[in-house]
C-alpha cells in the first residue's frame, strides 16, 4: 500500500472508533494510538494542547512514544512554531531547524499540522517524529490535515 492508501485505511479507522465519542480527550487518543501503528517510522506521535489557563503556552496532551516535554511557548521550536502561525511546518532535518526542542535525540524529521475547534480557534497541534530524516511531504501534510479536521466536534 502506498502512503495515501495507509492514511485513508487509517482515517477511516479513527472516524469509526471514535463515532459517537464527544471526548476531545478520547478522539485524540484514537488518532495518536491508530497514526502511530501505521507508519514503522513514527515513533513520537501526539498532540500538544492551548491550556486555556495560558493561552500562549501548549501543554502535552495524549501521545504514543517516549516521554515528551510537557510545554511548549507558542513560537519556540516546531509545535511552538505552528501555534504561532496556524500554518503546518514539514521539517526535513530537525536539527537544521532554529530552536528545534529536542524532547527525545532520535527525532530526524517531522510534521506538525494545527487542529482547530468549530469556531476556527487553534485547539492544539498534532506533532510527529520520525527517526528518519526526510520522512514527510505534502502527501502527510494533506492527508494529517484532513484527519485533524474530523477530531474536534
Ligand atoms: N518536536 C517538538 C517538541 C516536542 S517533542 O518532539 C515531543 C518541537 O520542536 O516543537
Amino acid at each position: 500500500m502506498d502512503k495515501a492508501a495507509i492514511y485513508e485505511q487509517v482515517a477511516k479507522e479513527i472516524s469509526a472508533v471514535n463515532d459517537g465519542e464527544t471526548s476531545h480527550i478520547a478522539r485524540y487518543a484514537t488518532a495518536c494510538c491508530l497514526l502511530n501503528q501505521a507508519f514503522v517510522q513514527f515513533y513520537w506521535t501526539g498532540f500538544y494542547l492551548v491550556d486555556p489557563l495560558k493561552p500562549n503556552e501548549l501543554v502535552v496532551g495524549p501521545y504514543q512514544g517516549t516521554l515528551g516535554c510537557l510545554r511548549i511557548p507558542f513560537g519556540k521550536g516546531v509545535c511552538g512554531a505552528v501555534a504561532a502561525s496556524g500554518k503546518a511546518a514539514v521539517v526535513d532535518n530537525v536539527h537544521e531547524f532554529p530552536g528545534h526542542i529536542a524532547c527525545d535525540s532520535k527525532t530526524n524529521s517531522e510534521i506538525v499540522v494545527p487542529v482547530f475547534d468549530a469556531q476556527g480557534k487553534l485547539a492544539s497541534v498534532l506533532d510527529i517524529d520520525s527517526t528518519e530524516i526526510s520522512t514527510f511531504s505534502a502527501v502527510d501534510q494533506i492527508a494529517l490535515e484532513a484527519i485533524c479536521k474530523t477530531l474536534l466536534l
